[in-house]
């Protein structure tokens, strides 16, 4: 419990201190903003992200988060998931960005999942920069659809 209030507090050092841009999404008259410039993450981030995410999750998730098998729904003969593509054609943007860094961080093993741990390997910035990366392959739809689901929080 405190490990993920301290999570919570840390997402929000980071995200309170440069994740201002979400806000700009509604443009002066009320209509969202399309494109890059209306998301949480900036372009360095992506960029750091997409090194990151070469080095530690494109051998199961895809050199462009589009999944390594072509089901990625149907269980395999040791009863668990696949890896899911993470480039918005599956359901990672059900979850908001808590649930992201849980996963991440936690790994799928408590659910009998084979999704490794990488609190320890990556620092908490370097976590946000790789779901940057994959959320950066999601169309404007998705990313909005995301945000009604939950979003930064
Ligand atoms: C050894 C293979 C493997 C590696 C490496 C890996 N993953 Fe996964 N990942 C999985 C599997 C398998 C799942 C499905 C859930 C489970 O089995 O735990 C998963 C699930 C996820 C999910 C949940 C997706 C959803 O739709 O709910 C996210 C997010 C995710 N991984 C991100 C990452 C990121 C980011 C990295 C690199 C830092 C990474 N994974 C590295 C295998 C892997």
């Amino acid at each position: 419990m405190f490990r993920y209030f301290a999570l919570l507090a840390s997402l929000c050092i980071i995200s309170c201190d440069g994740g201002a841009t979400s806000y700009e999404a509604i443009s002066e008259d009320g209509d969202l903003k399309r494109g890059a410039e209306a998301r949480w993450y900036t372009h360095d981030q992506v960029t750091l992200g997409a090194k990151l995410f070469s080095e530690n999750c494109a051998v199961c998730h895809g050199r462009e988060a589009e999944g390594t098998v072509s089901d990625w729904k149907q269980r395999m003969d040791n009863g668990s998931f696949p890896p899911p593509p993470l480039n918005g054609t599956a359901h990672a943007w059900h979850h908001p960005t808590s649930m992201l860094l849980q996963v991440i961080n936690e790994g799928g093993g408590a659910y009998g999942g084979m999704m490794p741990a990488f609190s320890g390997i990556l620092e908490n910035s370097e976590t946000l920069a790789v779901i940057a990366y994959f959320q950066d392959f999601w169309t404007d739809e998705i990313y909005d659809r995301w945000e009604l689901m939950g979003g930064t929080n």
